[in-house]
C-alpha cells in the first residue's frame, strides 16, 4: 500500500499524555491506511489503550495532533468521535444485559416520533443487514444476558458499525474468545476491510498479528519502537521489538519423571450455576512431578472443575483425593491447608483484592500466623521484609510492596499471585487459563513458574484453552468436552489437531 497522504484515514502526530508525572505515551506517529488492518502490540501497561482512548475521546492527549483524513481534529469526546466515523470496541463490554441485542445497537440512537414503533422494525432490519453483510451473525432479539461473550464482542462491533464507524479500534478482542470464536472473528475483520473499513486491533499474540494485521506498530513502555509490515518479520522479530530481549518460547524442562498420585478425581459430577450437569462422572489421576493439561472449548466444565477441587462449588457425586484424603465439600481454607493452590481463572475477582497492597495481597492465607500477626496486631515490618523477597523473586514491577494491586499491570498481579500460591510449597498448583489476557514477556514467566513446579517434583494441573499452551507445557493432555473427558493423549503423540478434535466432540 502506497503511503500516500490521500489514504491515510488516520494520522496521529506526536500523542503524549501524562497521568501526574507518569509519561503513558511518550510523542507516538502513527499513520494507519484506509482498508488496512493495523496491529498495535506492546506488553500490558505499555500504553496502547491510553494512545486509542485518545483517538475516541476518552483522553485529552497531553500534546500532540490528531488528523482524520488529512484534516485535523479535536475529538473531546467519544461522541465526537462515533460522529468522525470511529467506533471502539472495549476490552469490557458495555452492554446493557437485560436488553435484547437490536435495544443495545441502537441505543441513545432509536427512532423518535410518531412511527417510533415502525421504526424500530426498521432498525431491527438495518441490524439484520449489518450482520449479514459483515458476517456477525447474532440473534436480535436474545438478551444480552442470554448470550455468549463471543455474541456479544459481535454486539459491540454491530453497534459501532450501525452508527457508521469507518475506523473501528478492537481493544484486545481475542482475550476472551475461544479458537473458534477467534476464527470467525478474524473472519469478520477480513470483510470489513474488504468492504472498505479500517481497523485497529490491540493485540499480544503474535499469531493473531502474523495472520490478520498487514501492519504492526510496536510499542513499549509508552514509546514508538516501531511500524513494520508484518509481511517481512517474524514471530521472534515480533516478540523481542515488544519486551526489549529475546523471548524464548521454548521453556527448558527436565525430564519427565512422574511420582505417586497426588490427586485423584473419582466419578465426580456437579452442576453449574443454572443447576444443569457441568461435570459427569469425572476421572483422572494427577501424579507428582508432571504438567496435566485439560483442553477443550470454553465452557465445557472447565471453570466448575476448577471449583470444585478448590473448594467453591459442592459435588452432587464423586470423590477427590488429596493424597489419600477426601477433600471433596471441604472449604477452600482446608484444601489450601493440605497442600492444594489455585492459580484462579479471574485474577481480579478471586485472586487479589485490588483494595490491598501487594503486600497485603501476598500475605492474604498467612495474616494470622505468627510469623505476620501477634494479638492480631500486623508485624508490618516481617510483612514488608516477606513480601519485598518475593517480589525481588518473582520480578514484580514496580517492586513497591506498598503498592495497590489495582495498580499494577495484568501480568504483574498474576506474578503477585503466584508467588503467594507457589510459596505455600504446595503438593498440587491447579493453574486455571493461568495466561488469560497477559502478554508474552509475561506467559513466559508463568510457563517458567509451572515448570519449575513440574521439575521440583509438584503436581501441576493446567486448565487451559489456549491449545498453543496446552501442546507446549503438557506432559499428559485431558480433553474435556460436555462435561466428560473424552481423550487422553500423551505429550509426544499429540498435535493441533488431534487435540481440536476431540474439543469439537469429535473422535480420533
Ligand atoms: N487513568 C489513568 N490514571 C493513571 N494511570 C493510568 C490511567 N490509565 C492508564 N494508566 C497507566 O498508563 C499505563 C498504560 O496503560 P494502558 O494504556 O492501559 O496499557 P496497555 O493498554 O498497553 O496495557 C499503565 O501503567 C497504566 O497503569
Ligand atoms: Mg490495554
Amino acid at each position: 500500500m502506497a503511503q500516500n497522504e490521500s489514504n491515510i484515514a488516520v494520522d496521529l502526530r506526536g500523542i503524549s499524555k501524562h497521568f501526574g508525572t507518569f509519561v503513558a505515551n511518550d510523542d507516538i506517529s502513527i499513520s494507519i491506511m484506509k482498508g488496512e488492518v493495523h496491529a498495535l502490540l506492546g506488553e500490558n501497561g505499555a500504553g496502547k489503550t491510553t494512545l486509542m482512548k485518545a483517538l475516541y475521546g476518552m483522553h485529552r492527549p497531553t500534546s500532540g495532533k490528531i488528523f482524520l483524513w488529512g484534516k485535523e481534529v479535536d475529538v473531546t469526546d467519544p461522541k465526537v468521535a462515533i460522529s468522525l466515523g470511529i467506533g471502539m470496541v472495549h476490552q469490557h463490554f458495555m452492554l446493557v444485559r437485560p436488553f435484547t441485542v437490536t435495544q443495545n445497537i441502537i441505543l441513545g440512537m432509536e427512532p423518535t416520533g410518531l412511527f417510533g414503533a415502525i421504526d424500530f422494525l426498521q432498525s431491527r432490519k438495518r441490524v439484520e443487514e449489518l450482520s449479514k453483510k459483515y458476517g456477525l451473525l447474532v440473534d436480535p432479539d436474545a438478551l444480552i444476558e442470554d448470550i455468549s461473550v463471543g455474541m456479544e464482542q459481535r454486539v459491540e462491533i454491530l453497534k459501532a458499525l450501525y452508527r457508521g464507524a469507518e475506523i473501528l479500534i478492537l481493544d484486545e478482542p481475542t482475550a476472551v474468545l475461544t479458537p473458534q470464536e477467534i476464527d470467525d472473528l478474524m473472519g469478520i475483520i477480513r470483510n470489513l476491510t474488504v468492504e472498505g473499513k479500517t481497523v485497529i486491533i490491540i493485540t499480544h499474540k503474535l499469531k493473531e498479528i502474523k495472520h490478520i494485521a498487514d501492519r504492526c506498530t510496536i510499542i513499549r513502555r509508552g514509546k514508538k519502537i516501531d511500524t513494520v509490515r508484518v509481511h517481512d518479520v517474524t514471530e521472534q522479530d515480533l516478540a523481542r521489538m515488544m519486551v526489549g530481549r529475546e523471548v524464548n518460547f521454548d521453556v527448558p524442562r527436565g525430564p519427565f519423571n512422574p511420582g505417586t498420585v497426588a490427586l485423584e478425581v473419582r466419578k465426580v459430577s456437579s452442576l453449574d450455576g443454572r443447576g444443569l450437569p457441568a461435570l459427569k462422572d469425572l476421572s483422572f489421576t494427577l501424579q507428582k512431578g508432571e504438567i496435566l493439561a485439560i483442553a477443550g472449548v470454553d465452557g465445557n466444565g472447565q471453570t466448575e472443575l476448577a471449583e470444585v477441587l478448590t473448594g467453591l462449588r459442592n459435588l452432587v457425586s464423586g470423590n477427590i483425593f488429596l493424597r489419600n484424603e477426601d477433600i471433596k465439600n471441604l472449604t477452600t481454607k482446608d484444601i489450601i491447608r493440605k497442600g492444594l493452590v489455585a492459580i484462579p481463572q479471574d485474577r481480579q475477582k478471586f485472586g487479589l483484592v485490588l483494595e490491598f497492597s501487594v503486600s497485603e495481597n501476598i500475605i492474604l492465607q498467612e495474616y494470622d500466623k505468627p510469623t505476620f500477626s501477634r494479638n492480631g496486631i500486623l508485624l508490618n515490618d516481617a510483612i514488608h521484609d516477606y513480601s519485598a523477597e518475593l517480589i525481588e523473586k518473582f520480578d514484580v514491577r514496580p517492586p513497591v510492596p506498598e503498592y495497590k494491586a489495582s495498580e499494577l499491570s495484568g501480568g504483574n498481579q498474576q506474578k503477585v499471585i503466584i508467588a503467594r500460591e507457589v510459596s505455600q510449597n504446595p503438593d498440587v498448583l491447579i493453574a486455571n487459563q493461568p495466561t488469560r489476557g497477559l502478554d508474552v514477556g509475561a506467559i513466559e514467566f508463568v510457563h517458567r513458574a509451572l515448570i519449575e513446579q513440574r521439575d521440583r517434583g509438584k503436581a501441576v494441573l493446567l486448565i487451559s484453552l489456549e491449545l498453543d499452551e496446552v501442546l507446549g507445557l503438557a506432559d499428559r493432555i485431558l480433553v474435556l468436552y460436555e462435561g466428560k473427558i473424552v481423550g487422553e493423549l500423551e505429550a509426544a503423540q499429540a498435535d493441533e489437531q488431534k487435540v481440536g478434535i476431540l474439543m469439537a466432540g469429535g473422535q480420533l
